[in-house]
């Protein structure tokens, strides 16, 4: 029987792989975003197709990726944008921080999520800005993010509102009530809405709708910007591309002033995948979604069977972020790798009893993994 596409192991060795090099041969690496699944075929095509011109020189965004952003997020997230609100960026992370140093002075003040990636903090810390932490629980009944502890965090110098959005880790994924919400604070506060959306189209749960900052009103799109990117989704991330969709053009040109002195233009590569990804990568995405959707229930299910262990139900991403403060184990990080699991340990994103588990791999490694985990636990 053909194996399903998803299911075929790739070996990574020798491609000086982050994830994979770490921790040698004797360790499952589940720890940073990114998959052990190859791209889909277009992608692959249209490299290929630009590798074989053999001039790679300076290259900028064409009209037309702009334009089939625009449809893109308009087919996807139902929100009608301007392609020219569009400005790109090499990565993501690049975006949080520009969004910090350059919207904020010195002396300002910064709402941040936690537990969260870490380079919501990282921002603000290395631009040397104070920072309150909020709040993001995985979901259980009701809003995973408290207005009154906003509310209490929120100073009369705060700037900026950093969101994560579906959240990571805990793949929350924020309702249209819940934004509806946040902006009515950010409006009431002046804050603008920084809002980090690249694991918007990993949405596990059937019927489960992302809305990009911008899409939830007009009024919104004054004080509001999205990060976006396909490279979790389509698992490119060597190759780099971000954008940033701004409607609102002080903002734009405040967040763009100092582009192009510190910050490279993308790779030309990564226009090329960006662009065939979005034109030819849907049945790809649908089908990677299905896997990995199966591979949360799996993780699911054995992670809470196991003594010690439980997880939330996660809305959204392939990064499981797992509660072992029951196991009371000093270091839930170092009793995994003892046992031959590299996770993200929970300290990274705040919460040091925690530890955050990628499941986008094969299901056998998967298994292998968690089977290891579990023998941790039960010893
Ligand atoms: C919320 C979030 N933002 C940004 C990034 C990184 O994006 P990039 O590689 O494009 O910088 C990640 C990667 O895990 C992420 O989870």
């Amino acid at each position: 029987m053909m194996k399903h596409l998803f299911d075929q192991s790739i070996d990574r060795a020798n491609t000086h792989s982050v994830r994979w090099d770490k921790y040698g041969p004797g360790v499952i690496p589940l720890w940073v975003a990114d998959m052990d699944f190859r791209s889909p075929e277009c992608v692959m095509k249209a490299l290929h197709s630009r590798v074989d011109h053999g001039i790679y020189g300076y290259t900028y965004a064409s009209e037309e990726l702009k334009e089939n952003i625009a449809q893109y997020v308009q087919r996807t997230y139902h929100w009608t944008i301007q392609p020219d609100w569009i400005s790109f960026l090499p990565s993501l992370v690049t975006g949080l921080h520009l969004s910090v140093r350059m919207l904020t002075h010195a002396g300002d003040h910064v709402l941040i999520p936690g537990p969260a990636y870490h380079h919501f903090k990282d921002a603000v810390v290395g631009a040397g800005r104070d920072y309150s932490t909020y709040e993001v629980q995985a979901r259980g009944d009701g809003l995973c993010i408290s207005l009154e502890e906003l509310e209490s965090l929120v100073k009369p110098n705060t700037r900026l509102l950093m969101v994560c959005n579906p959240h990571n880790p805990g793949g929350t994924v924020f309702t249209r009530t819940e934004l509806e919400l946040l902006a009515q604070f950010a409006k009431q506060h002046q804050l603008i809405i920084c809002s980090d959306e690249i694991h918007a189209d990993l949405i596990l749960d059937e019927g489960v709708q992302h809305h990009p900052i911008g899409s939830i009103s007009q009024a919104i799109q004054e004080y509001s910007f999205s990060l976006m990117s396909l490279n979790k989704t389509f698992n490119f991330p060597g190759l780099g591309l971000a954008w940033i969709i701004c409607p609102n053009p002080k903002i734009r040109a405040g967040l763009l002033k100092d582009m192009h002195t510190l910050i490279p233009n993308p790779n030309l590569l990564a226009y090329e995948v960006t662009q065939a990804a979005i034109q030819e990568g849907g049945s790809w995405h649908q089908a990677l979604i299905k896997y990995l959707r199966s591979n949360r229930d799996y993780v699911s299910q054995r992670i809470n069977a196991m003594p010690g262990l439980s997880m939330a139900h996660l809305q959204a991403t392939y990064l499981a972020w797992i509660d072992a403060s029951q196991c009371h184990w000093e270091n839930p990080f170092n009793t995994i790798l003892d046992a031959g699991v590299a996770v993200s340990p929970g300290s990274q994103f705040g919460n040091q009893q925690f530890f955050r588990l990628n499941f986008g791999t094969q299901r056998q490694l998967l298994k292998t993994a968690l089977d290891r985990i579990e023998i941790a636990c039960l010893k």
